[in-house]
């Protein structure tokens, strides 16, 4: 265990997702500043092998699927029994599939809901009682600008992100007094593997309509769910950051 000056224990952040994209980032970034990390994907990769052997057990990752929301309660409770405490986190996985709404599968809105709603309330539960008992915490939640803007494919994805918005103010007002600030940052396109398949024409197109003429970078979004997490926004809760070259405005 990575023990602060002082003898305190490092501080336990939770972040889904880790393997890969933006979790990968905060993965790498919140062990670099002398965190404790736990993440979960669906597989492990060369990422998450390194960084176990790197770390050590400062570092935990389990296979968990989002859309089976009682694995994602179990791993969030061994976290708990492994770490002791979990002071940050970062709701990040995420699942888009893009379809049109008239013939998405049934089964497929469920999984999508499941995955990109149910799962971080659920972790979001577990984590808020592990941190009452220290009286302080931080959860970030990661939406997307189809949660306040309109676009083609992404009915239940774009549902289930602005249900989780909707879920941060509500959280925020209910997590506050027991010291746990709640917020969500709202990106716009970054590159990732998510967006790596967008065709060059789209790509294209949404460079035309940002005003600042480009996707951003893992970096830039990491940049922003850090400052959130960190002392820096320690009287801001209840908010909605939207990070996206402003495409939206
Ligand atoms: N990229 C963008 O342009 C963009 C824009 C707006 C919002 N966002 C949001 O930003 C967040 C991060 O996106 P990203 O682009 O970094 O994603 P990404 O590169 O696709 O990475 C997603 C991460 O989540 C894990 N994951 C995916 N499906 C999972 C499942 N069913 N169960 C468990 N883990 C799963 C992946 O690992 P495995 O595949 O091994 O499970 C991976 O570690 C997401 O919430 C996304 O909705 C992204």
């Amino acid at each position: 265990m990575t023990d602060l000056p002082g003898d305190r224990p490092a501080p336990v952040a939770v972040v889904s997702g880790g393997s890969r994209g933006l979790g990968r980032v905060l993965t790498e970034r919140l062990l670099a500043e002398g965190r404790r990390v736990a993440t979960f994907s669906r597989k492990p990769n060369e990422f998450t092998e390194a960084t176990a052997e790197k770390y050590g057990d400062a570092f935990h990752w389990a296979a968990v699927d989002l859309t089976d929301t009682t694995a994602v309660r179990d791993f969030a409770r061994d976290v708990g029994r492994r770490f002791g405490s979990v002071d940050l986190l970062v709701n990040n996985a995420g699942v888009l599939h893009q379809e049109l709404f008239l013939t998405t599968a049934p089964k497929r809105m469920d999984e999508l809901v499941a995955a990109n709603l149910l799962a971080p309330l659920h972790l979001a539960q577990v984590c808020a009682r592990l941190m009452m008992r220290a009286g302080d915490g931080t959860i970030v939640n990661i939406s997307s600008i189809n949660a306040i803007r309109g676009y083609r494919g992404v009915a239940a994805y774009a549902a289930a992100k602005a249900g989780l918005e909707g879920a941060g103010r509500a959280l925020a007002r209910e997590l506050g007094p027991l010291g746990i600030r709640v917020n969500t940052l709202t990106p716009g396109f970054f590159d990732s593997d998510m967006t790596a398949e967008v065709t060059s024409s789209n790509r294209m197109k949404i460079q035309h309509r940002t005003p600042l003429g480009r996707l951003g970078t893992v970096d830039e979004i990491a940049d922003a769910v850090l400052f959130l997490a960190s002392p820096r926004a320690r009287f801001i809760t209840g908010q909605t950051l939207v990070i996206d070259g402003g495409i939206t405005c």
